[in-house]
């Protein structure tokens, strides 16, 4: 492969990041104090504690997991999100959360991230439309969250929300879905460790069109799960009806688990193509919960898979 050229002005930009992160280290979280944008307190994603994992495949390269996208709120187009989501303001940003709590709360995100030590965990990430990709994200268990907060015996599922914002979402103006997006989890889903309050990816910030600032990762349900650009979580009683499930509810169930013996009723889910393999490459054989059957198969032991898909 013939060596790139590396531009002047990439080098100096280079050199800018970095003597910036050097700067930004020694003074630490008082950036905060002196007036940076909160997200600048984030310069310490890429030092995230690195968490093992036995996944052999190559990571998807920085490029594909940041080009190609789903984030209907951009438009319909793979492409859309990341020629779109810089219209998105994210700073600043909070998260609001009730229901069946003792207190409703309100998190600004600056104190959301510090909840916990990030960790970059690498996951696979399986599409309902049939690809998948294996990305490092960066973030921590959902569960160090809800144990924050002192949930009630009537709290059995947790739902998310979107940021509603059409006039910097230009998809919220078209009715493809119901707005705002919304997705939900029984609360054991919730609390498995292995459910990621995410907040970076490859080291970096959340790019907008992956869902920045805050969104979530299920690594062994379908990605339309991992809802991005979160504003409000609430806690209930009662299974509640999600974006997609409201869309047409004969191909996206609640569940959503990753299952290459339940079909879609358009497509197989018994293979996925990986992004970045070459167009002649052999699909892969899809696994049942995506990989993750030892560590989360109990949450569904007894449940009729094929009904509650
Ligand atoms: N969240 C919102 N708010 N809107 C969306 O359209 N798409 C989902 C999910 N989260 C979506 C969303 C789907 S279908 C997938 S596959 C993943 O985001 C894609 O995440 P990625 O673009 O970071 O790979």
């Amino acid at each position: 492969m013939a060596n790139k050229k590396i531009l002047a002005s990439e080098i100096t930009a280079e050199k800018i990041y970095y003597d910036r992160r050097n700067f930004l280290k020694k003074i630490g979280f008082a950036s905060a104090a002196i007036g940076f944008s909160p997200l600048l307190s984030f310069a310490n994603m890429s030092q995230a504690k690195k968490i093992p994992h036995d996944i052999k495949d190559s990571l998807t390269s920085f490029k594909d997991v940041t080009s190609y996208n789903n984030f209907y709120e951009f438009g319909l187009q793979k492409s859309s999100p990341k020629a779109h989501a810089h219209k998105m303001k994210i700073d600043p940003w909070s998260v609001d959360i009730s229901g069946h709590i003792e207190t409703n709360k309100t998190y600004a995100l600056e104190d959301l991230v510090k909840l916990a030590s990030l960790e970059e965990r690498v996951y696979r990430l399986r599409c309902v439309e049939g690809w998948s990709m294996v990305i490092p994200w960066i973030g921590f268990s959902l569960s160090v969250l809800l144990k924050k907060l002192a949930l009630t015996s009537r709290a059995k599922y947790i739902i998310f929300e979107t940021l509603f914002r059409p006039d910097e979402m230009e998809g919220q103006k078209s009715r493809v879905l119901d707005w705002p997006y919304l997705e939900a989890l029984r609360i054991d889903e919730a609390m498995h460790p292995l459910t990621l309050l995410c907040f970076g990816v490859y080291g970096k910030v959340l790019p907008n069109q992956n869902g920045a600032p805050v969104r979530l990762i299920i690594p062994w349900k379908y990605g339309f799960k991992s809802i991005k650009s979160i504003v409000k979580i609430k806690f209930v009683e009662s299974m509640p009806k999600t974006t997609w499930a409201l869309s047409n509810p004969n191909e996206y169930g609640f569940y959503a688990n990753v299952n290459p013996n339940v079909d879609h009723p358009r497509w197989t889910q018994a293979t996925e193509r990986r992004i970045g393999d070459s167009i002649l490459a052999k699909r892969r054989k899809t696994e049942f919960l995506n990989g993750y059957a030892e560590e989360v198969g109990y949450l569904y032991s007894g449940l009729d898979l094929k009904k509650n898909f």
